[in-house]
């Protein structure tokens, strides 16, 4: 049985005063299902026990002269035990290749981390009826061989869902989640992100191949996270 998990990105929101919402979040956080915030790296060592703590990114290699660059092994440092890999976002503003989030998803492994990995399809590529293709095609180039659900985590965020307020319909997100259950097997979590708020989350969850969520905006204050954890613990 895949395991349901509550994911939130906190991109690069969040000072010391934020570790208030992330303890709100740790002391209200359900049974029954795993909750991880992924904090810029700034804020790791200071995350409350009672959830797990995630990076946004990890270098591939261990250490060296990358200036700014961060490494599982630092992460898990910090007190990671997640990564997220292939956020588009980072393809977008770095250029990330399906090759480079391979190379990220397993330095995140060798660090100790459970890599969730993002992929999701443009509106063009949609509209294109690409998007089962493209996702396929993110897959075969990015996730490494070994991937199981002990390691990986698969997050489907379509693109022109993050941030937007659009979130996908039920129909699609089950079209592309029995898909991706097809291709990952049956134990390995599938997330939904784009745009999950308290108030279409319990429809998501609803879906069979839904095992969670990973949410951006909705993520950074208790009051709007923990409605959609408790929303998982119940589906
Ligand atoms: P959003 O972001 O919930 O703000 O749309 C989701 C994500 O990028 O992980």
């Amino acid at each position: 049985m895949p395991q349901k998990i509550a994911a939130g990105n906190w991109k690069m929101n969040g000072m010391r005063a934020s570790l208030d919402e992330a303890r709100a979040v740790a002391s209200g956080a359900p049974d029954g299902i795993t909750t991880v915030l992924c904090p810029p790296a700034t804020l790791l060592a200071a995350m409350p026990e009672g959830l797990a703590a995630g990076g946004q990114y990890c270098h591939p290699a261990v250490k060296g002269a990358h200036t700014g660059d961060i490494s599982a092994e630092m992460l898990a440092d910090a007190g990671a035990s997640h990564c997220i890999t292939g956020h588009s976002e980072r393809r977008a503003d770095h250029g990330e290749t399906d090759a480079d989030v391979r190379a990220q998803t397993e330095a995140a492994w060798r660090g100790g981390l459970i890599a969730i990995l993002c992929i999701g399809e443009t509106l063009a590529e949609r509209e294109a009826g690409r998007t089962l293709d493209v996702l396929m095609g993110q897959l075969d180039g990015s996730l490494p061989e070994g991937a199981g659900p002990a390691n990986t985590i698969i997050a489907y965020e379509p693109v022109w869902a993050i941030g937007t307020g659009k979130v996908a319909t039920p129909d699609q997100v089950a079209e592309v989640h029995d898909a991706l259950r097809g291709r990952v097997g049956p134990d390995m979590s599938l997330l939904y992100g784009g745009s999950v708020k308290a108030g279409n989350a319990a429809e998501l969850f609803a879906l069979v191949n839904v095992d969670g969520a990973l949410v951006g905006g909705a993520s950074l204050t208790a009051a709007d996270f923990l409605p959609i954890a408790e929303a998982l613990a119940a589906s």
